[in-house]
């Protein structure tokens, strides 16, 4: 074993999943790989260049991608980073060397640090209760790319075009150990951290804009039963003044845990329950998981078997397996007629009112079998593009293949709506279909200080929309943590509390009137913040920016803030720190404290707000559900840079619907620039034909002598700022 072996292996614990990267690092070295002669480099774009293993003469089917990628030509002279693989035992093995002084991130939805220097992750989606199997090193999502930024702020990232199971580590030099044959390897290098992640957007696609419904915050529990249980939890919000959007249900509402059926004693009329919590301002969400039970009395299961759907074990038999209902079968995702028949069930899933769907155990996880998981020689028969291939090869885009088809069911069941799905089980692309809740964590400490690097992580490899289970969903809370969770959770993409079945009470009212406090307090900032926030997404619709972003984007230079994990950004102009953070290690500048509700500058759990200096942030009024217009006011929160200056946008549209896609919304720019001591707050232009009626503006401007304040019409306004010292 070389030298610097012996060091990786003193440096890290010796774990297995180490010990086989270790091993591959070795092969690659020499002592018993076979190294395969060099790929082929074409460049795909503006600092995007695709290697395709030796022999391959074009590039294959790839789900990661949205669309094939164009060859244009040979990779640039002096391209720096190149994969090498080797072939060894039958695994193949990538690596690519990096820059000793560079950061690495992203490689998807992760336990431990926001820096992944020194990680190994195990890509093989995994049900994976309080984190535990395997050490947390393998989660329910598999994302094959690692983001690496340089000492200069340059930066690069890899992208690993195989579906196959396989390891990542990331160390000195990045080491990709897959089961499956050699695929192509896709390298980008451009000069920042967030060009790098926009030109992955280009080549995996987008989050499509979701429905400002599900940005509000969202209220679920294993399980809300019977169908009375769930009206009350929507009262009870508005009768306390806590702002929220949706309530979820889980699978308890279902018949004897059979997908696409309602329990006829506790939800016997869907269709009202939903109409009754449309009435209070409610969406709703519901459960469907992949196992169908094998029951040949039940329509979806015969009409499946009929339609021969199934996934089938080695000998070609329907493979079924335990999950909630006993022995289920599984749909073959990876055949165009199986999408079809899964994506046909929502029509009359969808008639019942349901708004938006929530996809779960789709690993897919398996209880009755030590691997958790369908077997690895399981058969997927393909079809259109796929290949037909073992489990071994399609497990981990299982879950993408399933939400892909329950988007496209939805959208053909309300074709006038933006579909909203949630998903457990994802891979890299899976932004296109889903939005991601990161598991079964718990209610310990260690998962919320977690869930800050596993978001960020997540966007950083392309899913800009996932938060975790705020409060924790295993175990029983505790006022203090449940409070403190929540402070944060209110600023996390996608903010949804939810519980374990037979846990302690998890709503914002459960823990007494002080935590409640906190719950109000924390929620009604997310809701002033939603304008903001909206615009975020909208821009993360587009260019695959993430919508929590690491505070080193603030100054990707700055090698201080590469391992800051605890305070993040929203978007660019603001910064969360949380209170148990300390100071945090902050970006240079100007980033000015803000207070958005009444009680949040004295309650000693919420994070502190920072506005970035030369940031227009549009702030909306505290409603109860984003149905309810918040924009009158419309109230621009703003700090100025050290010029005097700043600019914002605001993006405003139906909240739901197409009509965007048309036109039918608007972008406003605003400026601000102080000029002696008075301030003058412009529209500086817009963009699309949405009909704004005539609104007040409120003019909020953080200065060091405290917070000025005007009220005007939006087109231009001026105010008095506090003489300067
Ligand atoms: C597992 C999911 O992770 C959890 O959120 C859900 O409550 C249970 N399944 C029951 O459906």
């Amino acid at each position: 074993m070389s030298a610097i072996a012996m060091i990786e292996i003193r440096k890290f614990p010796t774990t297995r999943l180490l010990a086989l990267c270790l091993s591959a690092w070795v092969g690659v070295a020499g002592a018993n790989g076979a190294a395969v002669s060099a790929p082929t480099a074409e460049r795909i774009g503006d600092g995007m260049v695709a290697f395709l293993p030796s022999g391959m003469s074009s590039y294959p089917t790839s789900l990661a991608l949205s669309q094939p990628p164009t060859m244009l030509g040979p990779a640039p002279a002096g391209w720096r980073l190149q994969p090498h693989y080797t072939q060894k035992n039958g695994h193949t093995i990538v690596t690519v060397d990096v820059p000793a002084d560079a950061d690495l991130y992203g490689t998807g939805e992760v336990t431990g640090p926001l820096r992944r220097n020194g990680q190994c992750v195990a890509l093989w989606n995994t049900d994976n209760p309080a984190y535990q199997r395997d050490h947390g090193r393998r989660l329910y999502q598999s994302h094959p790319w690692v983001l690496g930024v340089r000492a200069d702020g340059s930066a690069f990232g890899v992208l690993f075009d195989s579906t196959w199971r396989a390891t990542l580590c990331t160390a000195k030099r990045i080491v990709f150990d897959s089961q499956g044959p050699a695929m192509p390897v896709i390298v980008i290098d451009r000069p920042s951290p967030q060009a790098v992640v926009q030109g992955l957007a280009t080549l995996t696609g987008t989050m499509p804009l979701p429905p400002r419904w599900a940005l509000g915050y969202q209220q679920s529990r294993w399980s809300y039963t019977p169908d009375t249980r769930v009206v009350q939890i929507a009262d009870e919000f508005r009768q306390r003044k806590i702002p929220a959007d949706a309530i979820w249900m889980d699978i308890d509402y279902m018949d004897g845990f059979r997908v696409f059926t309602f329990d006829p004693k506790t939800f016997p009329d869907p269709r009202r329950l939903n109409d009754d919590l449309h009435a209070r301002g409610f969406h709703s969400v519901w459960m469907i998981d992949p196992g169908v039970k094998a029951d040949p009395d039940y329509p979806v299961y015969a009409s499946g078997t009929a339609q021969d759907v199934w996934l089938q074990n080695a000998k070609g038999a329907t493979f079924h397996g335990e999950v909630w209902p006993g022995m289920v079968a599984f749909p073959d995702f990876t055949r165009p007629a199986t999408r079809r028949w899964w994506s046909a069930l929502y029509k009359d899933f969808i008639a019942q009112g349901v708004d938006g769907v929530w996809n779960d155990m789709n690993e897919p996880s398996v209880f009755n079998v030590p691997s958790y998981t369908a077997p690895e020689d399981a058969r997927h028969r393909g079809g259109g593009d796929l290949v037909p291939g073992p489990h071994l090869q399609y497990h981990n885009v299982y879950g993408m293949l399933m939400v892909r088809a329950t988007r496209e069911g939805i959208q053909a069941a309300r074709p006038q709506l933006r579909p909203f799905v949630l998903t457990r089980a994802n891979f890299m692309g899976g932004q296109r279909y889903a939005a991601t809740w990161t598991g079964d964590n718990a209610s310990d400490w260690k998962y919320l200080k977690w869930s800050i690097p596993m978001s960020i992580n997540l966007g950083l490899s392309g899913q800009p929309f996932s938060g975790p289970d705020i409060g924790g969903f295993g175990g029983d809370a505790t006022p203090a943590l449940w409070a403190n969770w929540i402070a944060v959770g209110a600023f996390y993409p996608f903010a949804r509390g939810h519980a374990i079945k037979d846990s302690n009470d998890k709503e914002p009212w459960a823990f007494g009137a002080s935590v409640e406090n906190t719950a109000r307090i924390a929620i009604e900032r997310r809701y002033r913040l939603l304008p903001y926030l909206y615009t975020v997404f909208r821009e993360a619709s587009l260019d695959g920016l993430p919508v929590m972003r690491p505070v080193f984007f603030a100054d990707p230079k700055d090698r201080r803030l590469r391992g800051e994990e605890r305070a993040f950004l929203l978007g660019s102009d603001v910064l969360v720190v949380p209170r148990w953070s300390g100071e945090g290690t902050l970006p240079a500048g100007i980033w000015r404290d803000a207070s958005l509700v009444e009680g949040d500058a004295a309650d000693p759990l919420q994070p502190a707000l920072k506005v970035r200096g030369g940031a227009i942030v549009p702030l909306g009024r505290v409603v109860q559900h984003t149905g309810e217009n918040s924009l009158d006011p419309l109230t621009l929160l703003v700090s100025l840079d050290a010029r005097g200056q700043a600019q914002g946008e605001l993006y405003e549209d139906a909240g739901d619907g197409y009509g965007y896609r048309q036109g039918d919304y608007r972008l406003t720019r605003y400026r601000a620039l102080r000029q002696g001591d008075t301030l003058t707050v412009s529209v500086e232009n817009t963009e699309g034909h949405l009909a704004i009626p005539r609104r007040t503006i409120r003019v909020q401007v953080l200065t060091d002598q405290g917070v000025a304040t005007g009220e005007g019409a939006e087109e231009h306004l001026t105010l008095p700022l506090p003489p300067q010292h």
